[in-house]
């Protein structure tokens, strides 16, 4: 069996399965089997594939027929600059958030020297890809989530900046360790009952997705808490639900903040918060 054998094996199974990307997640999957880039496997496709190969390609085209994502097949995920290693007990990064990475990085001037604290780092993809452009910078990320630590620290070594950042297991509620010039947070801010309808919950950690009540109980206890772990005139930055734009202002006027910019994402839903701690 030659390479396009093999892909067109691939993009009938996942066709068959209603699988829309099954196009680029084929060819995806078989360059990762071969271990060679996607370039040179096109460059290839009347070579033979080893027995080997094929069967490691279509355990993968197994998953993901039955709809488990490509970033835990290949265990990374490609985020702002660089690649994360992931697993199935975290978040996959999404694009849209890199719009918290951009509005820290704004600002944070280059040579600054800022104490950062990002709530519920999963992957440790926010933080890190901030800590990587501030080289001055420090910082500290909490997760309730005992594996997200893990990997949020396996991260920070692979892109060496373990020295700069201290990853703890905590609840939002019972950190209070420090006072920070910025804060960021991508909570969970799905409504709970709206959870089981959504496909991505198939696949995805229930505590990375779940907001509770209206979707916005987690972004209440972010909020609250960087009231009181902000210095003042430091900075939010935080990540909402398309929906959610008036709520989240009400809660921050609440707690004392002045709403600096809120920012659409590509698909122009209200996404990102980025407001000011006055008092
Ligand atoms: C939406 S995910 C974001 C992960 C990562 N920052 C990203 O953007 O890809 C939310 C994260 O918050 C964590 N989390 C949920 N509830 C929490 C809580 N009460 N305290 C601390 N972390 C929490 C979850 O474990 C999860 O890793």
């Amino acid at each position: 069996m030659n390479l396009i054998q093999a892909l067109n094996t691939g993009y009938n199974l996942l066709k068959s399965s209603k699988i829309n990307s099954y196009k680029i997640d084929t060819e995806i999957l078989l360059s990762a089997s071969l271990k060679i880039s996607k370039e040179k496997m096109i460059l290839n496709l009347n070579k033979e594939i080893s027995f080997e190969d094929y069967e490691n390609f279509l355990t993968k085209i197994k998953r993901r027929k039955a709809n488990e994502p490509i970033a835990y097949i290949l265990k990374k995920k490609e985020f702002w600059k660089n690649n994360f290693y992931l697993n199935k007990h975290i978040l996959v990064p999404r694009p849209e958030t890199e719009l918290l990475v951009e509005e820290s990085l704004d600002i944070i001037a280059p040579i600054q020297k800022k104490k950062l604290l990002e709530i519920g780092v999963g992957s440790g993809c926010i933080i890190i890809s901030i800590l990587k452009e501030r080289i001055n910078c420090s910082a500290v990320g909490i997760d309730c989530c005992r594996n997200a630590v893990k990997i949020a620290k396996i991260n920070a070594n692979l892109h060496q900046i373990n020295n700069r950042i201290k990853i703890f297991k905590s609840y939002v509620d019972n950190f209070s360790t420090g006072k920070y010039d910025l804060i960021i947070s991508n909570p969970p801010y799905i409504d709970k009952f709206q959870l089981k309808y959504l496909s991505v919950s198939e696949h995805e950690p229930f505590k990375a997705l779940n907001g509770g009540i209206n979707g916005t109980e987690m972004l209440e206890k972010v909020i609250i808490k960087s009231s009181q772990l902000l210095k003042i005139n430091g900075k939010l930055v935080i990540e909402i639900g398309s929906n959610q734009k008036y709520k989240v202002s009400e809660i921050l006027k609440k707690n004392k903040f002045y709403i600096n910019k809120i920012i659409k994402d590509l698909s122009s839903n209200d996404r990102c918060i980025v407001s000011t701690k006055l008092l």
